[in-house]
């Protein structure tokens, strides 16, 4: 349990994924006869598909619209117009710097696990071609809570035989952010400050994480 980790979320932090989700749930609130607006795309990051779909039915008044089974095919749809966009997604898609921080933290000794939300993850890791760089990665299926509950960051840990204080989480999402934090683990955020307004060190990249924060490991 000495091992260290670093647990990286997957959209939004290794590949600009997290504004294709959102592209596919605007396509989606159109097809439904609504805008949806801007500011729903820091609030449905990181967010499981199902709690997503309720966050943007109620960003269109839309919230007591569907039954469950409707609800499960809205969400199938999105998903479609979002595999679409990222089915010809390749190594160059991968941010700058991801494959030199992968890299890194292998020969510095550190575990590398993934804790993402999404059930495409094992699909990404492979088309860019880092799936073996993963020491772990969490099964979002297996878990009874998504993000901000702590579980997922939990579970990468216990995976890679790691104690949460031994390990570092890399997230996008404030709701990542909170996960992070409530499994006692150091935080490291990537996007804007006022967006992770809970998270202590934040960058505006993955390179600049790597350049003032990973190398200095
Ligand atoms: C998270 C994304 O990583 O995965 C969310 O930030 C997304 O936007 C969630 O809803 C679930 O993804 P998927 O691919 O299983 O619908
Ligand atoms: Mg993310």
């Amino acid at each position: 349990m000495e091992n260290r980790a670093v647990i990286f979320d997957l959209d939004g932090v290794l590949t600009e994924t997290s504004r294709a989700h959102f592209l596919a749930w605007q396509a989606l609130a159109k097809s439904l006869g609504f805008e949806l607006p801007d500011s729903v795309e820091d609030a449905v990051r990181g967010i499981s598909r199902l709690a997503s779909l309720e966050i943007v039915l109620e960003a269109g008044g839309m919230t007591d619209r569907f039954s469950q089974p409707e609800k499960v095919a809205l969400a199938e749809k999105k998903n479609a117009m979002y595999v679409e966009q990222i089915k010809g997604y390749t190594a160059d898609d991968l941010f700058e710097g991801a494959d030199e921080l992968l890299r890194m933290l292998k020969v510095k000794g550190y575990k590398v696990a993934l804790a993402s939300a999404s059930k495409n993850a094992p699909f990404l890791l492979d088309a860019m071609g880092i799936a073996d760089r993963f020491d772990a990665v969490v099964d979002p299926a297996t878990l009874k809570n998504g993000k901000p509950d702590p579980e997922i960051f939990l579970k990468a840990a216990e995976l890679v035989k790691s104690f949460p204080e031994n390990c570092i989480g890399v997230e996008d999402a404030y709701a990542g952010i909170e996960s992070i934090r409530a499994a006692g683990m150091k935080a490291i955020g990537i996007g804007k400050p006022e967006v992770l307004s809970n998270c202590e060190t934040v960058y505006p990249d993955l390179k600049t994480a790597l350049d003032d924060y990973f190398s200095t490991l």
